[in-house]
């Protein structure tokens, strides 16, 4: 994969601890086909712990694994050793060979950034640029960085972006409030125009783009050449062909019905069973909120929706809903 290469604009699923696992990519990937005519889907698998991909830990080894349908494939590390995160990136070109491996300075979780990892990193540009040198030069793989508008102010990133290019660089993805900010208030998706203006590789934008409309003025506001989608994606795995379609000019389809809405979900519950065998429906239970959002009356099935361990369960609910009280529809 060649950053540069990729019809614009590019359409991302962002990195997501527990929710981004192969199932859901490839659900992700399924929804997206037939290929796209304009944008192009990257994949983000979560973040792995660079430090455990060295020690050898296996259930940090076995979260690698992907199919094939998933890519062009991403696949995010975290950690704040420039040597582990060279060696760790080595592992991984050697293993499950993704397409492009990309490194986690945004977390602002206590968790990461007390370990100097995440967000910390954007308060160490010497050691955020070591890092990139590090595993650039162990590693032959497009190497992109996910991080933040800055610790506490919006403009930090502004010099951030450039020192990271400066080390090598090829992508830049930028959710567009501060760690400060964590999730609270809105994205500033103009914020990111300045570091789009001073960097030569692609910026990708991220933060609360959640359908057409708000992808095309967060392309619009900070000129990105492409975008990722994180919580949009969640319980809607059709929002990338949406984006796609409108953004190459044609009608919006529109959010996808109810049936389309069970069906998504069936179709995520097998691919779950083939990945992870039964538990993976107990696993798929937080994406419930999600793909049940909205849908008037839920709150009773709500009970057995918590219950769910079985693909007989799952039927038997999703048949609830499409025959339950009138007022559902
Ligand atoms: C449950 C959850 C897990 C996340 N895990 C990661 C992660 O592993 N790596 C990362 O860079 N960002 C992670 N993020 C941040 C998202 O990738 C994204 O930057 C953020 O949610 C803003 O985008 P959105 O408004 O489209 O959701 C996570 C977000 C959520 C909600």
């Amino acid at each position: 994969m060649d950053w540069t290469k990729l019809f614009k604009p590019i359409i991302g699923l962002s990195p997501m601890a527990d929710f981004t696992d192969s199932p859901f990519c490839r659900l992700v990937r399924e929804c997206a086909c037939p290929p796209m005519a304009e944008g192009e889907a990257v994949i983000f698998r979560e973040m792995l712990a660079a430090e455990a991909i060295v020690r050898g830990n296996k259930r940090t080894l076995g979260s690698l694994a992907f199919s094939q349908a998933e890519r062009p494939l991403v696949q995010q590390l975290f950690g704040s050793d420039p040597e582990a995160l060279a060696k760790a990136a080595q592992i991984v070109m050697q293993t499950s060979q993704p397409d492009g491996i990309d490194v986690n300075m945004g977390c602002p979780v206590y968790k990461a950034v007390s370990n100097f990892n995440g967000a910390s990193l954007m308060r160490e540009p010497n050691k955020a640029a070591a890092i990139v040198r590090a595993m650039k030069s162990t590693n032959s793989l497009p190497l992109s960085v996910k991080t933040r508008l800055g610790w506490s102010k919006q403009d930090e990133i502004v010099d951030f972006a450039q020192v990271l290019e400066q080390a090598g660089v090829d992508a830049i993805e930028i959710h567009a409030r501060t760690k400060n900010q964590a999730y609270s208030g809105k994205a500033d998706w103009a914020a990111v125009k300045k570091v789009v203006d001073k960097v030569k590789i692609p910026v990708l934008i991220n933060g609360d783009i959640v359908d057409p409309l708000s992808a095309q003025e967060a392309l619009s506001q900070s000129g990105a050449k492409g975008l990722l989608i994180g919580r949009g994606a969640l319980g809607n795995p059709w929002i990338f062909k949406r984006i796609e379609t409108v953004l190459s000019g044609q009608p919006d389809p529109g959010e996808p019905s109810l049936d389309e809405r069970l069906k998504g979900l069936r179709r995520h519950a097998e691919l779950q069973v083939e990945y992870y065998g039964e538990k993976g429906l107990v696993k798929l239970r937080k994406h419930f909120p999600w793909y049940f959002k909205g849908i008037p009356g839920f709150r009773q099935f709500r009970a057995s929706a918590v219950r769910i361990s079985t693909m007989e369960d799952l039927d038997r609910l999703l048949s609830d809903i499409r025959t339950g009280p009138q007022d559902l529809e």
